[in-house]
């Protein structure tokens, strides 16, 4: 029978957040950043192994206390140039059977929750593709022109902002990322096979902490949720 396991990749320097450190080592409720996600991966019964994908320089990982996640945490030095590439050498690495499901999951979003998890896993296990946390676009959406303002307004009807964990065949995504490595997130590779990913409906609470006024609500609801 296939198994579940994430793939965190966390080998990113987080240049918006216009800090030293990477943002995956931000501190966060007490936390550094990545404790959170990984945390919420390795308490989820179903998943196997959470294999966390860090930059071949990383001195920062094994600075902090591990040891309540055990072996289910397999830190994998083979981050790349771009999350595509980190994603891809953990993937290679890790040596998944091609029929094991993967969560991909951004370090950066730490409010992730196991009902996010029993959802993704629940509405995908018997999916011929596999597919993605999203929710609908809410806002109104404007194009800016080269003097920041306003050229048009984009039709926002059918639009969904893209989540993580994107949950995926692991032969089938490092075969996706192995043909097209300009990619933001896993879907848009498995997409360029001809393949449609599944919209999985999420919460806005599982948000990528992008910009240093990010944290404040990140920590807000990681505190209410404990
Ligand atoms: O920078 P951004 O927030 O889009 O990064 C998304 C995720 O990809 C983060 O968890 C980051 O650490 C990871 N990443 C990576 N290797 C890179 C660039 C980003 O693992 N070279």
């Amino acid at each position: 029978m296939s198994e579940f396991h994430a793939l965190v990749p966390a080998a990113g320097f987080g240049a918006r957040m216009g800090n030293g450190l990477p943002k995956q080592y931000l501190p966060l409720a007490g936390k550094p950043m990545v404790f959170h996600a990984l945390d919420t991966l390795c308490s989820c019964p179903e998943i196997s192994t959470v294999f966390v994908v860090l930059a071949p320089e990383d001195t920062l990982f094994h600075t902090y206390d591990w040891s309540r996640f055990g072996d289910k945490l397999q830190p994998l030095f083979c981050g790349g140039a771009t999350r595509a590439e980190s994603v891809a050498n953990g993937l290679l690495v890790s040596e998944l059977e091609p029929d094991d499901w993967v969560l991909v999951h951004d370090a950066a979003r730490p409010c992730l929750t196991q009902a996010h998890l029993a959802k993704l896993i629940g509405e995908l296990r018997d999916d011929e593709v596999g597919g993605i946390l999203a929710v609908p676009v809410a806002d109104t959406l404007k194009r800016a022109d080269t003097g920041q303002r306003i050229s048009c307004t984009e039709e926002r009807a059918g639009l969904w902002q893209a989540q993580t964990p994107q949950m995926f065949r692991a032969g089938l995504l490092a075969q996706a990322l192995q043909q097209c490595s300009h990619v933001t997130d896993e879907a848009s590779a498995i997409e360029a096979l001809g393949l449609r990913p599944k919209l999985v409906l999420s919460e806005s609470s599982n948000f990528k902490v992008t910009y240093p006024q990010d944290l404040l609500l990140a920590e807000l609801l990681l505190n209410k949720n404990r």
